[in-house]
């Protein structure tokens, strides 16, 4: 296992390009599922994320070709069974389960495990699909789907506890392109990434409108075609060195390649925070340096446009040096704070209970060996290690090596110290 040493204290500075978006990348490479024409991806992150999507795809009988940030797929003849030992790997291998039971009319997919973010159910994925005439079975540990009689579009209201749900709106309209009369998707999703998935499957033939908003119409067509296209950039990659900015330089540092609109909650909350935001004129580049007052805010997450849970554990690894006073409270994922006991460890003042966490500005945060737990949690000790003056390791850094594409090399470009040590336990 990978480790990463961060020598803390050193002064960010220079600029770095953003990669392509991990999230909309996964939905969009299952969606090549739904055609035997080939489709061209570009900007796919080389992230090990979209790496078990690519087999996924391979293993269900498609043509796959990379090189450099470019995907070439093929699902001429394709099969329905997902291969659990790979699909264990990672939870968003549900996003193959809607073009599968749209094109083949069947698909046995395993049921993902539990998340250290949370319980992460999969109830809505699959009461959109049986809302539109798929049946579902369980059986040694897979989902069983199938539309004999084919699928009927339909209204269905994907509301849940939580909100909104991303990927089951994606799995929804995957299969509904295809499905025959019309699906409105009611309390969709609205994240960029779902958008991009629309842009997609339209640029594919398909009949999507209102993708962006709460209700999404598909008019299903017979087929759909080839089609050559390019992934947003990764507004939690930007988010996330937006912080490293206000955090952990002196003059400021430059993210080229972002979306001034995808990247609305961490930039307010960054502002209110005391922070110094400037993006160019087109929003295609931002520099992000902090300010001579910063002060702790209060942070509640939200689906889209509100601010992302995606980028919760970051603002609250630069809470911990921020002085003041701050609430950050996880709507979406109550339990999404494994992150802060590290950050304690690294002598930050927080206390969690019960879906929030109090920080409490320290003036400094001192280097410890630090264990990752998940995605962003990895990025929040990242950030941590580069701010406290001294050594910080970070095992377990596959977590970050799943959707941070090349961190290390990017971090070094922008004069961090860090080293990456290979296959230490
Ligand atoms: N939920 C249900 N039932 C379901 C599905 C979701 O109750 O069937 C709940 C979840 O437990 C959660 C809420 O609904 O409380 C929202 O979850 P959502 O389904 O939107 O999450 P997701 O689609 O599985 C995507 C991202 C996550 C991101 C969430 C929320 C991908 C591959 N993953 O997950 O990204 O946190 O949306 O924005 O797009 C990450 O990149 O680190 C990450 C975890």
């Amino acid at each position: 296992m990978d480790k990463l040493l961060v020598h803390g204290g050193t002064s960010l500075a220079g600029a770095i390009n953003i990669s392509g978006s991990k999230n909309a990348s996964l939905p969009i490479l299952a969606a090549a599922l739904l055609t035997d024409q080939q489709v061209i991806i570009e900007r796919v992150p080389d992230v090990s994320d979209t790496n078990y999507m690519l087999q996924i795809l391979s293993a269900l009988g498609c043509e796959v070709e990379r090189y450099s940030g470019t995907v070439k797929i093929t699902a001429a003849n394709i099969h329905p069974e997902a291969p659990y030992e790979i699909v264990r790997k990672m939870r968003a291998s549900i996003c193959v389960m809607g073009p599968l039971v749209a094109r083949l009319g069947r698909a046995s997919v395993s049921i993902p495990g539990g998340c250290v973010i949370g319980d992460r159910p999969i109830d809505l994925h699959l009461k959109g699909l049986q809302a539109i005439g798929a049946h579902i079975d369980t059986e040694g540990g897979n989902i069983l789907i199938e539309a004999k009689d084919g699928l009927k579009g339909r209204e269905v209201d994907l509301r849940g506890r939580h909100g909104p749900t991303v990927l089951g709106t994606d799995n929804l309209m995957m299969a509904a392109v295809l499905t025959e009369g019309t699906t409105i998707i009611e309390s969709a999703a609205c994240e960029p990434e779902v958008v991009d998935l629309a842009d997609f499957l339209n640029s594919m033939g398909a009949k999507i409108e209102g993708a962006g908003t709460r209700r999404i119409t598909i008019e299903g067509v017979t087929s759909l075609g080839g089609t050559h296209h390019t992934v947003i950039p990764d507004r939690i990659e930007a988010g996330t060195f937006m912080v490293a900015g206000a955090m952990s330089s002196e003059s400021g540092i430059t993210l080229n390649r972002v979306r001034q609109d995808q990247l609305v909650g961490a930039t307010e909350k960054l502002i209110e925070a005391g922070h110094l935001v400037n993006f160019n004129d087109d929003g295609s580049s931002v520099t992000v340096s902090p300010g001579d007052t910063p002060q702790g805010c209060s942070i509640t997450t939200a689906p889209h446009p509100g601010f992302p849970t995606d980028m919760q554990a970051q603002f609250t690894a630069m809470f911990a040096t921020t002085p003041g006073i701050s609430v950050i409270e996880d709507t979406i994922f109550p339990q999404r704070f494994m992150h802060c006991a590290e950050l304690t460890r690294m002598g930050a003042d927080i206390n969690v209970d019960n879906g929030s966490a109090v920080v409490h500005g320290v003036k400094e945060l001192s280097p410890a060996p630090v264990m990752a737990s998940d995605l962003r949690a990895s990025a929040a000790l990242v950030l941590a290690g580069l701010r406290a003056k001294g050594t910080t390791e970070i095992n377990r850094l596959y977590h970050i090596d799943r959707g941070y594409e090349m961190i290390d090399e990017k971090l070094l470009q922008l004069g961090a110290k860090v080293e990456r040590m290979r296959g230490s336990a």
